[in-house]
């Protein structure tokens, strides 16, 4: 990989400029964010997630996206497929099961030598798409979901976090929902469009009628695809693709550091 550098982003705090890092259950992805504006500023690097995804290897892989960033700031962002709770991983669906129990801030932060605060990565992108995209000013709850290897939720209640929802491990046809549906799901089973969206349709239904949202956000990987798949939507509610795409795990991580180093969230 190419060594990356960005000339005069050394002052991240002052310019609101933080590394976000979005740790996937397929791949790693990290990028220098303007949080003014909501932007990546750098090139997006995107490695895979290790196999098994150890907390170690894992750890060495995000240490040297960011040495390959050129990113030298003092605070960095990072989005993970877990429940986290004060920064420790709490489950372990898409990732290795040695992480339960990892106080993930502790092992990054060392590891880089920088403030590393670390939210779920769904969390990370509703937040995102909260401040900058398809959910600003938007009353009542709205709902992200994201479509990658995992099936991951964020609830936003007059734009106010619910963290940790979790809503792809409810049941659907007596499975884990993000069985059923997912990325993952969809290329195991090779579904079509029509397939994939007739039973994503089954989920928003349901988490529709668990939350009563005014908007829904499709996030993820799949929402580049959303064309295809959004004439099967009939859920009740309305729904859009987000506006940063995929980039809104980075963007979201950045800003939750930023917000809760400043005692925001
Ligand atoms: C995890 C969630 C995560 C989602 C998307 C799920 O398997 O349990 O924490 O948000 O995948 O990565």
């Amino acid at each position: 990989m190419r060594q990356h550098t960005y000339p005069n982003t050394g002052n991240y705090m002052q310019t609101k400029t933080i590394f976000g890092i979005d740790v996937g259950g397929t791949n790693t992805k990290g990028a220098i964010v303007d949080l003014g504006k909501g932007e990546l500023i750098s090139e997006r690097i995107k490695v895979p997630t290790p196999v098994p995804s150890k907390p170690e290897a894992v750890a060495k892989v995000v240490a040297e996206l960011v040495r390959q960033a050129g990113y030298k700031g003092k605070l960095i962002g990072c989005g993970f497929p877990s429940i986290v709770k004060d920064g420790v991983c709490h489950s372990a669906a898409n990732i290795d099961a040695e992480w339960k129990g990892v106080n993930i801030n502790k092992l990054f932060s060392k590891i880089i030598g920088a403030k590393v605060i670390t939210t779920n990565d769904a969390d990370a992108a509703g937040l995102a798409e909260m401040r900058y995209g398809k959910g600003k000013n938007v009353k009542g709850n709205v709902l992200l979901v994201t479509i990658g290897t995992g099936l991951g939720t964020a609830l936003f209640t007059d734009g106010i976090l619910v963290p940790n929802t979790e809503f792809g491990h409810c049941t659907l046809h007596n499975m884990i929902a993000e069985h059923y549906v997912s990325g993952t799901a969809r290329k195991a089973e090779n579904m079509t469009w029509k397939e994939f969206g007739n039973r994503f349709n089954e989920f928003l239904e349901m988490v529709n009628r668990l939350t009563s949202p005014n908007l829904i956000i499709l996030g993820g990987g799949i929402s580049n695809f959303y064309r295809q798949f959004r004439k099967y939507l009939t859920v009740d509610t309305r729904v859009k693709a987000a506006k940063m795409f995929n980039h809104a795990g980075i963007i979201g991580a950045a800003l939750y550091a930023y917000e809760k180093k400043a005692g925001k969230l």
